[in-house]
C-alpha cells in the first residue's frame, strides 16, 4: 500500500481539522469494519486509517461523507461501497492523481537536499475547503466583469473579502484587481480599468504599485495631465519607487516637448 500517501493525507487531514476546528464526530459505528470496493486505498486498510482519509476528503472539499457516499447525513444505513455518485468516481481519479504526484513526482525533486522531505499535496492544496477549486480570483472576477461589468466586479471582491479574507481560498493582493484593469485597458476600455482602479483604492490606498498602473492607464488613453499627476502620487507614496519616477520623468519630457510624444515609448 502507499504508506507516504496515507500519512500525507491523514497528516493533512489532520492540520485541516486542527485549523478549521471541526473534528465534527463520525459515528464510527454506522461504518462497517470490512470494506469491499477499494480500488486505489490498500484491501487491507484499517478503519481508523480510512477514516482519517475519508476525513481529509470531506474537510479538503468542506463537504458531508454523503456528497460522495449514497444516504443520508446521519450515516444511517449508508451504502458506502456502492459507486452510484459521480462525485465519489471523481474522488478515485484524484486520489490516484494525489498518489502519483505525491509518490511519484514529489518523492525524488532534483532540487530535494540529501534526506530533505518533499512536501505533499492535498485534497485541500487545490481545493481550499470548496467542493470545486476556486480558481484564481482574477479569473473569477473577469468573468463577472465579462458579463455584468465593473461594478459588479469589483462587488463581488468586496463580498467574497468579506468572507474568504484570512481562508487562504483566494489572493486579494492588489494584483488581482490589477491584473483585472489590465485586462480592460488592453481592450481600451480605460472607464473600467479606472472604475477598477478606483475600486481598489478602497483597500490600497497608499500604494504606489496602484496609483502607477492609474497613471498607466490615464497615459494609454492620452491623459498626460491625469496620468503626470498619478505618477506623482505614487512618487509621494514612495519616493523610491523605481516605475512611478521612470515613468514621471518621461511624461515630463512629453509634455514639455509635445511634439515629440509618438517618439517616447510607453512608460
Ligand atoms: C470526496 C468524496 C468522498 C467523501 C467526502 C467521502 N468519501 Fe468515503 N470514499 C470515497 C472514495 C473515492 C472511496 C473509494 C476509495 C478506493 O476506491 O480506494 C471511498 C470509500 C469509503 C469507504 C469504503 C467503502 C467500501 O466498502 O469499499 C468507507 C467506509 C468510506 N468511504 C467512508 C466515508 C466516510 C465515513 C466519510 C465521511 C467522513 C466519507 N467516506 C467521505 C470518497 C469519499
Ligand atoms: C491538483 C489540484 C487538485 C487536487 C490535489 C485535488 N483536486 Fe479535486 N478537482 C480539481 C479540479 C481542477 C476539479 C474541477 C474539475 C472540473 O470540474 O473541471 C476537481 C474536482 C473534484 C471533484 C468534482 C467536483 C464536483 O462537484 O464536480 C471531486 C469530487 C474532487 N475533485 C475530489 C478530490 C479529492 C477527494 C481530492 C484529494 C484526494 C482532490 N479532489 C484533490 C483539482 C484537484
Amino acid at each position: 500500500m502507499d504508506r507516504v500517501l496515507n500519512r500525507a493525507v491523514g497528516i493533512r487531514a489532520l492540520a485541516v481539522a486542527v485549523v478549521l476546528g471541526a473534528f465534527a464526530p463520525v459515528a464510527q459505528s454506522q461504518i462497517p469494519d470490512e470494506f469491499s470496493n477499494l480500488k486505489v486505498l490498500d484491501q487491507a486498510i484499517e478503519k481508523p486509517e480510512l477514516l482519517e482519509t475519508m476525513k481529509g476528503f470531506a474537510l479538503g472539499l468542506g463537504v458531508r461523507c454523503n456528497h460522495c457516499h449514497v444516504g443520508p447525513d446521519n450515516l444511517e444505513g449508508m451504502d458506502f461501497a456502492s459507486d452510484e455518485k459521480a462525485t465519489k468516481r471523481t474522488a478515485r481519479r484524484m486520489l490516484e492523481m494525489v498518489r502519483a504526484i505525491n509518490g511519484e513526482t514529489l518523492a525524488d525533486l532534483p532540487s530535494l537536499e540529501d534526506g530533505e522531505k518533499p512536501q505533499h499535496v492535498s485534497c485541500y492544496s487545490c481545493h481550499r475547503g470548496l467542493s470545486e477549486p476556486p480558481g484564481h480570483l482574477a479569473d473569477v472576477l473577469a468573468e463577472t466583469a465579462r458579463d455584468s461589468g465593473p461594478e459588479a466586479a469589483l462587488e463581488q471582491y468586496r463580498a467574497l473579502r468579506a468572507e474568504h479574507l484570512g481562508t487562504g481560498r483566494y489572493d486579494f493582493s492588489e494584483q488581482t484587481l490589477s491584473r483585472l484593469a489590465r485586462m480592460y485597458a488592453e481592450a481600451n476600455e480605460f472607464d473600467q480599468a479606472l472604475a477598477i482602479l478606483a475600486g481598489a483604492g478602497e483597500f490600497y490606498d497608499s500604494s504606489p504599485s496602484l496609483a502607477t498602473n492609474t497613471g498607466m492607464v490615464h497615459f494609454a488613453r492620452g491623459d498626460l495631465e491625469a496620468a503626470r499627476s498619478s505618477f506623482e502620487q505614487a512618487v509621494e507614496i514612495d519616493p523610491e519607487f523605481a516605475p512611478a519616477r521612470g515613468a514621471l520623468a518621461r511624461i515630463e519630457v512629453m509634455l514639455s516637448q509635445p511634439d515629440t510624444e509618438s517618439a517616447v515609448e510607453e512608460p
